[in-house]
């Protein structure tokens, strides 16, 4: 197992008056974040996803550490805009700040699929229903910022991009169909979704640079994202990964640094990898600013009947 120099009270500070959100709440490094910095004291966390008895087991697990933190689940599914929507809208009517959205929910090496809405089931639920709840609650971010001295955007990326495919990176054309034309489609299909993780995040800082946008790559660790894969897809993680894998108890910690560490010690829009170390995996794509840029548009198009 790897060695990583992380220390909760060293390393993130007292988070009271706080209000984070961290979506995929119920479960794996959500949820294990979301236990981890209920130790400093945030006045709430809203933990979002679909399975509320997982949610209960998470806020009781909180209680448990005897925060005064109010925890609170919020269904949210990300393969159905209307969902996603609808939470963002809760949030913003009932929150006055909103300091931290950790956007980590997320799908790995799915079988070829549609989401509601009709996108790719990996992009659709790992980057088009972040990217709403994002821009739904942009504006309580940037209220944030200015009223409480700054507000937080966590991406959660993968190294894993490195397996976007060749020649495009993202394949805008084809993002409305399920993709099954690549031989490790389920792979490069959650590649492409994890690319697009990044360039969102890193499109996010320059864009709006008043909000403290964090890429975390929380590297390789036997949550249920690994542990219910298949025999063969589990090997393709293990070999794949072979010296990076974490023990399950450190996959949260490198998200959990990003919500403490001082604001002029991170540079924004950048990757991070285990524990807060500047990336150094980026492929040609993740720093192609044109790519980025038309991310971003592509995205804009699709939420525009959304964000009304
Ligand atoms: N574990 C790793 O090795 C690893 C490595 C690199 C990156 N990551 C990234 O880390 C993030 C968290 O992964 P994890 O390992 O914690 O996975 P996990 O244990 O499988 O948990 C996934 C979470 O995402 C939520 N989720 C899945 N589908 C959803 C949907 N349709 N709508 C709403 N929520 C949904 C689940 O909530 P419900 O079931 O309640 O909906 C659950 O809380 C992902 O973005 C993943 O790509 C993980």
């Amino acid at each position: 197992m790897v060695k990583l120099d992380f220390n909760l009270e060293r390393d993130v500070p007292e988070l009271t008056g706080k209000v984070i959100l961290i979506t995929g709440g119920t479960n794996g490094l959500g949820a294990a974040a979301a236990v981890m910095l209920a130790r400093r004291n945030p006045a709430k966390i809203y933990i979002t996803g679909r399975n509320e008895s997982a949610a209960q087991h998470v806020i009781a697990d909180i209680k448990s550490t005897g925060t005064q933190t109010e925890t609170v689940w919020l269904r949210c599914d990300h393969a159905n805009l209307a969902s996603v929507k609808e939470a963002a809208e809760v949030v913003s009517a009932k929150e006055s700040r909103l300091d931290v959205l950790m956007a980590n929910a997320g799908v790995m090496a799915r079988p070829p699929g549609l989401t509601n809405d009709g996108y790719e089931l990996q992009f659709g639920i790992n980057h088009v229903a972040h990217a709403l709840l994002i821009r739904k609650l942009l504006r309580l971010l940037q209220k944030t910022a200015k009223e409480h001295g700054e507000a937080r955007v966590i991406p959660i990326s993968s190294l894993a991009f490195v397996l976007a495919p060749r020649g495009h990176g993202i394949v805008f054309d084809d993002l409305k169909t399920t993709q099954e034309y690549w031989i490790l489609g389920k792979w490069q299909r959650y590649a492409q979704s994890k690319l697009a993780n990044l360039l969102y995040g890193r499109e996010l800082a320059r864009r709006y640079p008043e909000i403290v946008t964090l890429v975390a790559d929380p590297g390789p660790s036997n949550t249920g994202l690994v542990s219910n894969l298949g025999f063969l897809d589990k090997m393709i993680v293990y070999l794949g990964n072979i010296g990076r894998f974490l023990d399950v108890d450190q996959g949260h910690w490198n998200q959990v640094w990003a919500v403490g560490v001082p604001k002029d010690q991170a540079k924004g829009g950048e990757l991070y990898e285990p524990v807060g170390k500047p990336s150094q995996a980026y492929t040609h794509w993740c720093l192609d600013s044109n790519l980025a840029e038309r991310l971003w548009d592509w995205t804009e198009e699709e939420l525009r009947p959304w964000l009304t």
